[in-house]
Formats: structure tokens, C-alpha cells, sequence
């Protein structure tokens, strides 16, 4: 139920911020309370709650059964692929998550270590992500889809002291092999002698070749000692979740404790309007900003139930699949990615299949992880009847900018827009040189600093890159990297990225690290790769390749090729499938890829040549390839 004001609300989360922040720090249980807001003493480096002492695994767990709600539901793990469904309540979940970090702790996880995770989407990725924090050490999770070579710069870049995955995840259209891929990647980052702890999934190999060392999930449990929460500063590291830059180099957004639980449990109860016996179903993927925040620690911290669910849209086995999981576990706030939405609607476009499942129990359907386009997001509000909430954030913001707050006021909403910004958010739009622009006009997307707990603290072990990437561009500022408007009403409009970054089925992709990739194929000269507009997955990457001189290469067997270079190098994950070969690429006379007139081409817009290209008449030729219907 709404219950205030959001604009009282925002005003005062600007004017005064650490009176705001510090009563929102009420919301969590801390072993020492914070006097101090916050500490600038670093700026631009900004620090939360710096006297704030807790544990995250504490609040998201042992608190809620201290406080009578141990018999609760914590966890409903659904599997579409296996027909399973498994509840854990609150007691349970506690126990199992303090005995894995006796796990952890018997190979050495001490307070301040890290614990790379590479799971797929079972209860025991929530568990060891869950138990890393009760050491006060600092998680690392990978998504399953990265190829070896993608986990490998993760484990170098974290120095773990225990790598935790399971044999194996099941796709609809096959099993997917952990253990190689995980030697693969200790191989290549130079850290063999890593302990790995490995869940055993019936069908997969249960050992990797030459790591017959390798410690069992069920065997290391049943021998394990509990572990108490171990007490750690607000401001220590809770987790690093890696995300794509405009380089092929991935960078370890930081996320500290006590910001991160205040900001989730504020925004509990005002975004999501999910309290305590609340069920919220976040249908993202672990390995996502979006599972840590929505599918583990936000419903835990704010003593909810959460479903974890592991299957797809559609084909699992049907377009009624989310439905189903609704009515089934008596969902209230649903949590997915415009992609999915946009799936269903295509094998289901008259929801058809809606009719079979009662799903009264939904109040509130939340996207995010891409542009909610008008088209699907009045569908999905027509089809099933609840309010249908756009969001707008990032991985480095761990939460919402841009939001309708739907516990704190009922908002009008607006087709295409995330609504409003969040508390602390202190939005700009501001064209190039940081002056801001007109309002309608549309310009890059900047934040006030300090920003609000439960942001990204830094880049792990790297402040210069944390500065140079996101706070040099505009001074007193972070860039966001996507450009968009506010209208007269303040709402903000986000109309894409100003970087090299693509959104791939709310995957967040660097062309840059694909394009690395399919230059180091001996018979190409160059290469660009633009994220092209997808029906489906709102983008898609589409390569561009010059080969060298006198290479006569079939085409057919070099794309192929190419792409079996980016599966094995990224992972399927990029679901990079389109390349083509092209005679030139169009280049500025200082030799940059001129990719955003490229994109503008394919993507139907009006394109803009600048006066500084090289050669005019390679624009000539590429709109045949870029766009046939207009030859
Ligand atoms: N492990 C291994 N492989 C994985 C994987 C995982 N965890 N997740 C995806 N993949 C693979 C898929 O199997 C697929 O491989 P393929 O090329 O061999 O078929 C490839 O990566 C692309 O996967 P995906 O993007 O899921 O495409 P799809 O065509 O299989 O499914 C949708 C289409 C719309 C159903 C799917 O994209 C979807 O569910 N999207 C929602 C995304 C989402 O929730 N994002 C969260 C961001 S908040
Ligand atoms: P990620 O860090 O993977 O969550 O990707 C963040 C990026 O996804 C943002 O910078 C946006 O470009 C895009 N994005 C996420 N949510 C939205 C949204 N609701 N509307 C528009 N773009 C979004």
C-alpha cells in the first residue's frame, strides 16, 4: 500500500541526505549502529554508514527466524527442466546456509577472501552466495553462460580462495558441462591449486579430469561445522559481480554491506511494496545484478518469500510457463526483462494460455534490464490487469535510478518511461561538454555525487579505472553511459547507451570484447560490431569483417567460424550470430569505426555522416548490406 509522498520523499533524500539515509538505516539490524552517514573524506570516493557494524547473511536469514518467522517460507526453488519444486523455510535455509560456510571455512574462506560462484540456477547458488557472507567474505558470480576464457579473467582479477559450482546446467537444447570448463578456467588464470567445491547434478560428470581432489557438495556438508555471521564493517566488500565495459577487460563493480542492505530494504518496501510472508518472483538469472539484488538478498532482507526458477519463458515447456509459477507459489510481485515478455507475447499472443493459471495473487508486474518497449508493456498490463512497473538501473547501482516507487505513492505511469528517480538519485540530463539541456531534449544521462548507499563503492582493486570510467567524463558527476530526456513532468525517458555497450535479451554485452575476439581470426583485417534492433531480444550483435589481402575465404565457412570463436572465447551468452563479410568499413581520416552511423543505417534512422570521414563512398556501399530494401 502506498503510504507517503514521493516527492517530499526525494527532495529530502537530496537536501538532507544523511538524515534520510541514516533513518533508513533503521530497517536493518546492526551490530553497531551507525552515527555517520557518510564519509567524504575520499571524494570522489564517497563511503556509507563508515561506524556501521553488521552481517548481510544475518539480516537476510537468522533475524527473521529470531523473530518468530523461522516456519516461513525463505526459498521456492521451481525447475521447468526437471519438473521439481523444493521449499526451504527460514530455519532451514539458516541452517544450510550457516553449514556451508563451515564448508567454506574449512577450506580456508576467511573474512575479507574471495568465493567465485559458478552456478546455475539451483538452491545451492543462493546457499554458497549466502554463506560467503556469513565468513564476511566477498562473492564472485559468474553467470553460466561465460565461456571458460570470460571465468578465467574473473578468477585472475578476484584471486579467490575457493571456487563453489556444480557439474552441471541444463538449457532446453542441451546439457551444459561445468567441470571442464571450470578446469579449463583455473588453467588459464594460473590457479589450478584452487579448492573447488562442486554440487553434484544427476546426469553430468561428477569429477574433472585430473581434479579427482575436487571437494563434494554433499559429503563437505555433512562433515561441516556450522558457522556464526561473522561481524564486518558497512563499508567492507559483500560481493564483485563483473560487468561488460567498453573494453574487452570486464570491470568488478564493488558492492559494500551496509549501503547495500539499507538501500534493498528501502527499497523493499517502497518500490516493490514486498513485506515480510510476501512472495516475489524475480525471473533473472543469479549470475545478474538482478538475482543478487531481487532473487537473494531483497526478499530476504525484507523477510518475503522468494522463487528461484530454473527455466525459460517459453518452450519450458510452454509460453504458459510464468503463469503457471505464479499460481503455483502464490506470487505477488513479479520481476522479469521486457525480453521475456516480448517471448510470450510471440508464441502467445492472445494469452491464451494465461486462462489455464490463476494468477490473482500477482498486484505487480516490475521490468528491467533493457527499454520496456510501449507496444509490450501495454500488453502486458491488458493481459494481466496489474500495474506494469519500468525501472531504469545498472549494475553499478545495484538497484533502481528511475522508478515507480509503488509503496510510497501511486504514480501516474507513462508508456516508455521508467517514471522518476529514485531517492538519492540526483538525475541530470547534460549534453556533451556537462552542461544540461533543454528539457525534452535529449543528452547523456549523468548522477550527482555522492551517490546513494548500495551503489557501487569502486572497481575492485582499481579506483583509478572506477574514476577515469564513470566520474572524469562529467565533472562532480557519474556518466551512466545511456542517453535520454526528462518531459515537463520530470518523468525520464532512457533511449540507449552513448558507449560501446549492447543489450542482448537484457544481457549486457561490449562490442569491443566481440569485436577483440573476431579480429584475432587469422584472415581478418578489421572488424566492427554494432548492436542491431532485434524484435526479440531488443538487440542483436552483427559483425562487420574486412579480410586481409588475397584471403579468398568461403564466407559461408568463415562466419562459422567466427562465431564458433565468440561462443568459445565469451560464451553462448553473446548469441552472436550474424557476421558479414564487407568490402571497407567507414572510418573518420584518424581511423575510427564510424559504428554509430553504422547502427543508425541498419536500424532504419535518419544517419549522420560526419564531414571528418575518410572515404564518403564506403557508406554507399555499405547500405546494401546495412540496409537492402533501400536498393
Ligand atoms: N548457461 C549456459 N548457456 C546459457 C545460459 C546458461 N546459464 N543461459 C543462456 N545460455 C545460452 C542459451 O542456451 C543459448 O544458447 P544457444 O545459442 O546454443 O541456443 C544462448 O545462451 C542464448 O541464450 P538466450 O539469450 O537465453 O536465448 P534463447 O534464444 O535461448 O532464449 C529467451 C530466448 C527470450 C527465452 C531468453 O533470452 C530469455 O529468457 N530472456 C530473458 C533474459 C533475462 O531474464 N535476462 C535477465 C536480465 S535482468
Ligand atoms: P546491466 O548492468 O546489465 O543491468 O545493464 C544496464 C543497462 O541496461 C543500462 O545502462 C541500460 O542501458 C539498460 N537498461 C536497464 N534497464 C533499463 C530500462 N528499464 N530502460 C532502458 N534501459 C535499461
Amino acid at each position: 500500500m502506498a503510504s507517503g509522498n514521493y516527492r517530499e520523499t526525494y527532495s529530502r533524500s537530496i537536501e538532507e541526505k544523511e538524515a534520510f539515509w541514516l533513518e533508513a538505516a533503521e530497517g536493518v539490524q546492526w551490530s553497531a549502529v551507525p552515527d555517520t552517514a557518510l564519509d567524504e573524506s575520499a571524494a570522489p570516493l564517497f563511503r556509507w554508514f563508515p561506524d556501521g557494524v553488521l552481517n548481510t547473511s544475518y539480516n537476510a536469514l537468522d533475524r527473521h527466524v529470531e523473530a518468530g518467522r523461522g516456519d516461513q517460507d525463505a526459498l521456492i526453488y521451481d525447475s521447468a527442466m526437471l519438473g521439481v519444486k523444493r521449499r526451504y523455510s527460514y530455519t532451514e535455509l539458516t541452517g544450510l546456509v550457516a553449514r556451508f560456510a563451515g564448508v567454506l571455512r574449512a577450506q580456508g574462506v576467511r573474512k575479507g577472501d574471495r568465493v567465485v560462484i559458478y552456478m546455475p540456477m539451483i538452491p545451492e547458488a543462493v546457499i554458497a552466495m549466502l554463506a560467503t557472507a556469513r565468513l564476511g567474505a566477498v562473492h564472485s558470480v559468474v553467470f553460466g553462460g561465460f565461456a571458460p576464457k570470460e571465468l578465467a579473467a574473473r578468477i585472475k582479477d578476484a584471486g579467490p580462495s575457493a571456487v563453489v559450482t556444480a557439474s552441471g546446467g541444463i538449457e532446453p537444447s542441451r546439457r551444459v558441462e561445468y567441470l571442464p570448463a571450470v578446469a579449463e578456467a583455473l588453467e588459464l588464470a594460473g590457479a589450478r591449486n584452487t579448492p573447488v567445491i562442486v554440487k553434484a547434478r544427476e546426469g553430468f560428470a561428477h569429477v574433472a579430469a585430473g581434479h579427482g581432489a575436487w571437494a563434494d557438495w554433499d559429503v563437505s556438508m555433512e562433515a561441516a561445522v556450522p558457522a556464526a555471521a561473522v561481524d564486518v564493517a558497512a563499508t567492507d566488500p559483500l560481493y564483485i559481480l563483473y560487468t561488460s565495459g567498453t573494453t574487452g577487460t570486464p570491470k568488478g563493480v564493488v558492492r559494500d554491506n551496509g549501503g547495500h542492505a539499507v538501500a534493498l530494504s528501502w527499497t523493499m518496501a517502497n518500490i516493490y511494496d514486498v513485506g515480510p510472508g510476501d512472495v516475489m518472483w524475480t525471473a533473472s538469472d543469479v549470475g545478474w545484478v538482478v538475482g543478487h539484488s531481487y532473487i537473494v538478498y531483497g526478499p530476504l532482507l525484507a523477510g518475503a518469500t522468494t522463487v528461484l526458477y530454473e527455466g525459460k519463458p517459453v518452450g519450458t515447456p510452454d509460453a504458459g510457463a510464468f503463469w503457471r509459477v505464479v499460481q503455483d507459489h502464490k506470487v505477488n510481485v513479479l520481476f522479469t526483462a521486457p525480453t521475456a515478455l516480448r517471448a510470450i507475447r510471440k508464441a502467445d499472443p492472445q494469452a491464451a494460455e494465461l486462462a489455464r493459471y490463476d494468477v490473482s495473487t500477482l498486484r505487480t508486474l516490475f521490468a528491467a534490464g533493457e527499454r520496456l518497449d510501449a507496444d509490450t508493456y501495454r500488453w502486458a498490463g491488458e493481459v494481466l490487469g496489474v500495474p506494469v512497473v519500468d525501472h531504469w538501473w545498472q549494475t553499478e547501482t545495484g538497484w533502481a535510478i528511475c522508478a515507480n516507487p509503488r509503496g510510497l505513492e501511486d504514480l501516474p505511469f507513462k508508456a516508455g518511461s521508467p517514471t522518476l528517480p529514485m531517492p538519492g538519485f540526483e538525475l541530470k540530463i547534460v549534453d556533451g561538454s556537462g552542461a544540461p539541456v533543454q528539457q525534452g531534449e535529449e543528452g547523456n544521462i549523468v548522477l550527482g555525487l555522492p551517490l546513494p548507499p548500495g551503489t557501487l563503492a569502486t572497481l575492485w582493486q582499481d579506483d583509478d579505472r572506477y574514476v577515469s570510467s564513470y566520474l572524469a567524463a562529467f565533472e562532480g558527476s557519474y556518466a551512466t553511459g545511456d542517453s535520454g530526456y526528462q518531459d515537463a513532468d520530470g518523468y525520464v525517458f532512457v533511449m540507449g547507451r552513448t558507449d560501446d555497450i549492447i543489450n542482448v535479451a537484457g544481457h549486457r554485452l561490449s562490442t569491443g570484447a566481440i569485436e577483440q575476439v573476431i579480429a584475432s581470426h587469422p584472415a581478418v583485417a578489421e572488424c566492427a560490431v554494432i548492436g542491431v534492433a532485434d524484435p526479440l531480444k531488443g538487440q542483436h550483435a552483427s559483425g562487420y569483417v574486412v579480410l586481409k589481402a588475397g584471403v579468398t575465404a568461403d564466407e559461408g565457412e568463415l562466419l562459422r567460424e567466427l562465431i564458433a570463436l565468440v561462443r568459445k572465447n565469451i560464451g553462448p551468452v553473446a548469441d552472436f550470430k550474424h557476421a558479414t563479410v564487407v568490402e571497407a568499413l567507414p572510418k573518420t581520416r584518424s581511423g575510427k569505426i564510424l559504428r554509430k552511423t553504422m547502427r543508425q543505417i541498419a536500424d532504419g534512422e535518419d544517419y549522420v555522416v560526419p564531414s571528418t570521414i575518410e572515404d564518403p563512398d564506403v557508406i554507399g556501399q555499405l547500405l546494401g548490406v546495412l540496409r537492402p530494401e533501400s536498393v
